[in-house]
């Protein structure tokens, strides 16, 4: 992580204020050393002529008084307007770098550069702010940059190689090398099943991720929809040699949930537990009260998750052992609407396991009431 930036404390109120001050005080500097300067010699000077002309000592004084006045009054004048200068020149020019380069790197963004980062300013706290958000706004528009690349790229890599399979077996059929049989009918049914789901896969993904997702929400017993997952997935757990466990404490309350919507997420889970798990192991839901969640817990005694790809299993096409993961039909992409689907309904889902052989367990937290 990188280190939060250092935040200029002081606004452009305060930096006003600095070069005001300034002004002034030039101005006052300016007065007293010119009155200083001037003023004793004019009234002497005055006073030396009172002596020897006309006129009064009191209209000498007041000549000399004005006159005093007005070159001090000239002289701050001088100064503040100087002061006042270099002030504005100064400001106006940090301001004007700092909006210049603003809206260059604004121009770029706008043109696609996601990578362009502002330095920051340090002419005042709002301008940091300012530079802080643009860069969070650069770097989010970058990061779904690279996710819509990496989809666009991943879904390309799922369809090319049904669709390659489909176009060689009919290659095949056309130049007579290959039979219409009942095999390669399978194969093609096969590699089309494996199309639709594919584009189901991601429309739903999509859907629930985007928050467009309609739930049809009701009063669904937890016991229900343990019951309903644990016999959809009854008939592969047999087939696959395990045995399917499911366990609900006495107290857990009714959910108020989409009941279709939560057995795609059990049924996702337990297809994976069933398919990562060697005959003879064990797979099972438990139920628990955790208010004000109820916690739906999926463990399996099979080959579990490496420390470094359990925090990547939730995301699109991840897949640990990509060949093996790929042969077994899967496209990577359950983990990542199961996440969706808990979470538009408030829920949270993570993953642990204890490493490569010792079981993975799956723990969803719905609210209740
Ligand atoms: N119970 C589990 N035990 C071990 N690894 C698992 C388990 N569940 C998921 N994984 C790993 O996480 C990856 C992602 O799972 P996910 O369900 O998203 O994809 P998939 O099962 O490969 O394909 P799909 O679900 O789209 O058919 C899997 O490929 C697998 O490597
Ligand atoms: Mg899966």
């Amino acid at each position: 992580m990188t280190p939060a930036p250092r935040l200029d404390r002081s606004g452009i109120a305060a930096r006003l204020m600095v070069a005001m001050a300034l002004v002034l005080v030039s101005a006052a500097l300016a007065a007293w050393m010119a009155a200083g300067a001037v003023g004793p010699g004019l009234f002497h000077r005055h006073m030396a002529q009172a002596e020897n002309s006309p006129g009064t000592a009191v209209e000498h004084a007041e000549s000399a008084f004005a006159s005093a006045s007005a070159v001090t009054l000239a002289v701050a004048l001088s100064a503040a307007l100087l002061t006042a200068l270099v002030a504005t020149i100064v400001l106006a020019r940090r301001i004007g770098t700092s909006l210049g380069s603003l809206s260059a790197a604004a121009g770029q963004v706008a043109a696609g550069r996601f990578d362009i980062r502002l330095a920051q300013p340090h002419i005042g706290a709002e301008f940091d702010e300012l530079a802080i958000a643009f860069n969070a706004m650069s770097a989010r528009l970058d990061q779904d940059e690279g996710r819509r690349r990496r989809l666009m790229a991943d879904v390309a890599h799922e369809l090319r190689t049904p669709v390659a399979t489909i176009a060689a077996y009919i290659d095949a059929l056309e130049d007579g090398v290959q039979d219409l049989n009942a095999q390669t009918v399978d194969v093609l049914r096969a590699q089309t099943s494996r199309l639709t789901r594919l584009a189901t896969d991601l429309a739903a993904v999509t859907q629930a991720e985007s928050g467009a997702l309609r739930l049809d929400e009701q009063p669904v017993a937890p016991g229900a929809l343990v019951e309903a997952a644990l016999s959809a997935a009854r008939g592969r757990a047999d087939t696959a040699g395990l045995v399917l466990v499911g366990e609900v404490a006495p107290d857990v309350p009714v959910l108020w949930v989409d009941r279709d919507r939560i057995g795609q997420v059990l049924g996702n889970l337990l297809d994976n537990a069933i398919r990562h798990t060697r005959p003879g192991g064990q797979v099972s839901i438990r139920v628990q009260r955790r208010s004000p969640y109820v916690r739906f817990t999926v463990t399996d005694t099979g080959e579990g998750i490496a420390p470094e790809h359990l925090p990547h299993v939730f995301e699109r096409f991840y897949r640990v052992d990509t060949a093996r993961d790929r042969a077994h039909g899967g496209s990577g992409i359950g983990l990542a609407i199961t996440k969706a689907l808990v979470q538009a309904h408030g829920g949270t889902i993570v993953a642990h396991s204890s490493g490569p052989g010792r079981g993975a367990q799956f723990v969803i937290d719905l609210p209740h009431g």
